[in-house]
């Protein structure tokens, strides 16, 4: 319970239409948007300023209130969602949603940690530059969330990851101090790089208010294709010859299995298929041009002539519009819509070394038969990058709800364990790009390197000393014991 006092001191930072106190203005905050956590507030605060963010944690320091940094709620893993009975304060950042400079000369633009990926990505078109960041949430997603997990998506072959994109930041700390890092630097070799600690911690250190973003040339054009191939290790296969004939031009290279490909057909009546034929699976790749885009499309049309030829690949489309790139783009992007709306589904985000994911994929696919006969592998996403989305829906016509669909539920947790001891013997991850959270803190204890692990809690321990930044997420609870010397 908070004391009444602290109540209104916190509400009278923020001022009229900063706060929201009922339950039914607060329970949108209290969820996750795959409703796995469930949570309650006494609190939903949203304040305009970074001077606002920093007097609120000021105050719950000295209070020991609990802080839930909030975006825009698109996280996988319970990452934003307040515990149950725990009195946590929930702090969106909706409200600091400023596109506070764009550099077009130095390719760089600055914006506010509540401005959903969308508007950060309008805002570099109109300066005819470009920021590459790219995920099916981009409409609601927040920049400060994207940073908090160090998000991914399906630019990373050619750009990276989100840590990859950040020139500066501004976090507020815990005590309230703000560290104000928001340079324009591409070079500063000023000792530690105090940024990183705040990529990918999940709010648990800080609160993200403000970063300096990396922006690069516009594209001209884009060339997109959805290609039929032999299944993943022929997706792999191709993955190199593509690359080595059109190198860093390659910016996306997505792998949608059949079964996946069929649940969108099912459940997704706006897509557009482009086949009448199955095959085993499908990449849909796009090149980015700054070229002329004919003389580009010219050269990949003579490469896939050549592979239809020696049947490395099976068929191909390709997009002949703006309208034809969505289309594809959306089959691709409804993958996680069509799943859900199947019915339950046993997900991982893994990632292995590219050569790795043939291999692995067959082992994984004996174990999944071995304890879940007849379950579909829905094995999609980011091959270009090593990252596979390996999802598993029961089988075909298992009833929502329905006994079989619990029987296939209570094995999540034998099967999740065995998969992701394959993935570590394959030296890969068990969270390539949707982060911790709450879900996968087990997951991080079981498989993390023991003296990272131990690291982490030594730095959450001397930003965080009273654990009142997202509790109960990433290395939460957890007590901290010294290095070993
Ligand atoms: C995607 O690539 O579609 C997302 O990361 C979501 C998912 O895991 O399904
Ligand atoms: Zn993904």
């Amino acid at each position: 319970m908070l004391h009444a006092i602290t109540l209104q001191a916190l509400k009278d930072i923020v001022g009229p239409g900063g706060w929201l106190e009922t339950t039914a203005d607060t329970a949108p905050y209290c969820h996750d948007f795959r409703n796995l956590y469930a949570g309650t507030t006494p609190l939903v605060l949203r304040p305009d300023s970074v001077h606002g963010v920093a007097n609120i944690l000021t105050l719950c320091t000295s209070s020991r209130i609990s802080v839930v940094p909030y975006g825009g709620n698109t996280s996988y893993c319970g990452g934003a969602t307040p515990r149950a009975k725990h009195a946590e304060i929930v702090l969106s950042l909706e409200r600091l949603k400023r596109i506070r400079d764009v550099d077009a000369a130095g390719y760089t633009i600055t914006v506010d940690a509540g401005c959903t990926l969308a508007s950060v990505q309008a805002a570099a078109t109109e300066s005819r530059r470009y920021f590459p960041l790219s995920l099916g949430s981009e409409g609601t997603c927040q920049i400060g969330g994207n940073l908090s997990t160090n998000a991914g998506g399906t630019a990373v072959l050619r750009y990276g990851m989100m840590r990859d994109l950040v020139l500066g930041l501004e976090v507020v700390l815990p005590d309230g101090s703000v560290l104000n890092q928001l340079t324009k630097l591409r070079k500063d070799n000023t000792g530690y790089d105090c940024k990183q600690l705040f990529l990918g911690a999940e709010g648990t250190l800080g609160v993200i208010t403000g970063a300096c973003l990396k922006l690069f040339p516009q594209p001209n054009d884009y060339i997109t294709a959805l290609i039929a191939v032999d299944g993943l290790a022929a997706a792999v296969q191709l993955l190199e010859t593509i690359r080595n004939q059109f190198g860093d031009s390659l910016e996306a290279f997505e792998y949608i299995p059949r079964a996946a490909y069929e649940l969108v057909l099912k459940h997704c009546s706006q897509t557009v298929f482009p086949f009448d034929h199955p095959y085993s699976g499908y990449v849909l790749l796009e090149l980015a041009t700054s070229a002329l885009a004919s003389e580009y499309t010219a050269l990949l049309e003579s490469f896939l002539e050549v592979h239809l030829a020696d049947r490395t690949i099976r068929d191909v489309v390709l997009a002949r519009s703006g309208l034809q790139r969505d289309n594809l783009w959306l089959l691709r992007e409804s993958i996680p819509r069509a799943q859900t709306l199947e019915g339950a589904s046993i997900k991982h985000d893994i990632s292995l070394p590219i050569a790795q994911l043939g291999p692995f994929s067959d082992k994984a696919r004996s174990i999944i038969d071995r304890l879940l006969p007849q379950a579909r592998v829905v094995a999609y996403g980011h091959v270009g990058d090593g990252n596979l989305h390996f999802n598993i829906s029961p089988p075909v016509n298992t009833i929502k709800g329905s006994t079989e669909e619990r029987a296939f539920l209570s094995r999540q947790k034998d099967v999740t364990c065995e998969l992701l001891d394959l993935v570590t013997s394959f030296n890969g991850s068990f969270s390539a790009e949707h982060g911790i959270g709450q879900l996968k803190v087990p997951e991080l204890e079981r498989y993390e390197d023991p003296t990272a692990l131990q690291l982490m809690r030594v730095i959450k321990q001397a930003i965080d000393p009273l654990n009142i930044m997202n509790p109960g997420k990433v290395i939460a609870s957890l007590p901290v014991k010294r290095l070993e010397t």
